[in-house]
């Protein structure tokens, strides 16, 4: 039988080993948003593990645009040097590993504790700072009222994205990812429930469309032809708010504007969303919004072992797999998936004793 997962993709001139993609989660780890020893052993320790292609937690672009003070940062010249030593070592002990950086901004959603104290809004005194977004709206009782954007801050964060890129493109990632999901700032301009704007990026699809767009359209004419994804959530799981159909057709336009593949994930927006999560429980929404938009997907969330993993690629429902939870607790996941499936893929030479036992 054919086997996919672990046949390579070419995305531009990038050629990815396999199918296999670690997807971004914050490690809320950094001090001033440096890389640091914890993020180079965690990065590591995948691309050891065999996956064709991992992607950067969510790095913000501007200091607001961070959800905790702990946050990876790509706004200044030190974040830069930082990622390059973490690219580079990437390069060096697992050379056929894509690196790439999940570029992000907070928006409503930030100034906020590491999740494992609590999430807690942060005050100015705890390192806290302001929140902005399209409208003020809070996200929930425990989150700060957002300043709402006017046009000099919609330059700066879109100058903002634009110049990460930059930056990462120097840093020698090989590939990009915008973040447009989760309720964070772009999915934020799309949803009518946190969107109420009565200017040009407010109202009707189009308007709330527009500010993702040109941020995607400006970050693709800094980095050319260096592969760029978008992430974004298919749906609100909300009474009134981002859909599917919507994801679709805002799918069909990054395609135009060069986007090459969209990851789709789901939900964030809303503390009250109504979802039940189940293994695959995105998958759906990314092979929708394939056929809909005619792009290349991803397929995220409880995707669990190799058999669902190449079902969901053998039924054309995505053309990568990206994997969260199931690499945090086994970052040799891919070593184990190709065995299951009976393909014989590279090990390090160190760990070859381990193949066949
Ligand atoms: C996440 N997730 C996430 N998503 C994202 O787009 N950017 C991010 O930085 C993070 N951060 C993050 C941290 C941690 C600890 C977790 C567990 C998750 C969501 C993640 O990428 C993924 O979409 C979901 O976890 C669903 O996939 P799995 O875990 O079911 O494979």
């Amino acid at each position: 039988m054919k086997n996919l997962l672990f046949s390579p993709i070419t995305i531009q001139d990038v050629v990815f080993k396999n199918r296999v993609f670690m997807s971004p989660m914050c490690q809320y780890s950094a001090q001033d948003g440096l890389v640091n020893e914890w993020h180079i052993t965690h990065y590591l320790s995948r691309a050891i593990g065999g996956v064709g292609g991992i992607i950067v937690e969510a790095s913000a672009v501007e200091p607001r645009g961070r959800i905790t003070p702990y946050d990876l940062g790509i706004y200044n010249s030190e974040q830069k040097d930082a990622f390059s030593k973490l690219v580079e070592l990437i390069k060096k002990l697992s050379p056929d590993t894509k690196i790439g950086i999940q570029l992000a901004h907070a928006g409503r959603k930030g100034s906020k504790d590491k999740p494992w104290l609590g999430e807690k809004l942060l005050t100015k005194q705890e390192n806290g700072y302001e929140t902005i977004a399209p409208s003020p709206i809070a996200f929930d009782e425990d989150s700060s009222v957002p300043k709402q954007m006017d046009k000099k801050e919609l330059n700066f964060v879109k100058e903002s994205f634009v110049n990460s890129a930059k930056m990462a493109k120097e840093a020698g990632f090989d590939f990009i990812e915008l973040h447009m999901a989760h309720g964070y700032l772009s999915h934020e301009f799309l949803s009518p429930l946190s969107n109420i704007r009565e200017d040009e990026y407010g109202g009707n699809l189009q308007n709330r469309l527009r500010y993702p767009l040109e941020i995607a359209k400006s970050v693709k004419e800094e980095i050319n032809n260096m592969p760029l994804f978008v992430r974004v959530s298919a749906t609100d799981w909300a009474k009134g708010g981002w859909d599917l159909e919507s994801s679709a057709e805002f799918a069909k336009q990054l395609k135009l504007l060069g986007v090459d593949l969209i990851d789709v994930s789901s939900g964030g927006l809303v503390s009250y969303a109504q979802l039940e999560t189940d293994f695959g429980y995105q998958t759906f929404f990314s092979s929708t919004i394939k056929h809909k938009a005619n792009v290349l997907t991803s397929a995220v969330g409880l995707i669990a072992n190799a058999y669902q993993a190449e079902h969901i690629l053998s039924t054309k429902q995505a053309d990568i797999i990206v994997l969260g939870r199931a690499l945090l607790s086994d970052p040799y996941w891919c070593l184990h998936a190709a065995k299951a499936l009976n393909v014989d893929i590279d090990w390090p030479n160190q760990y070859l004793r381990a193949k066949h036992i």
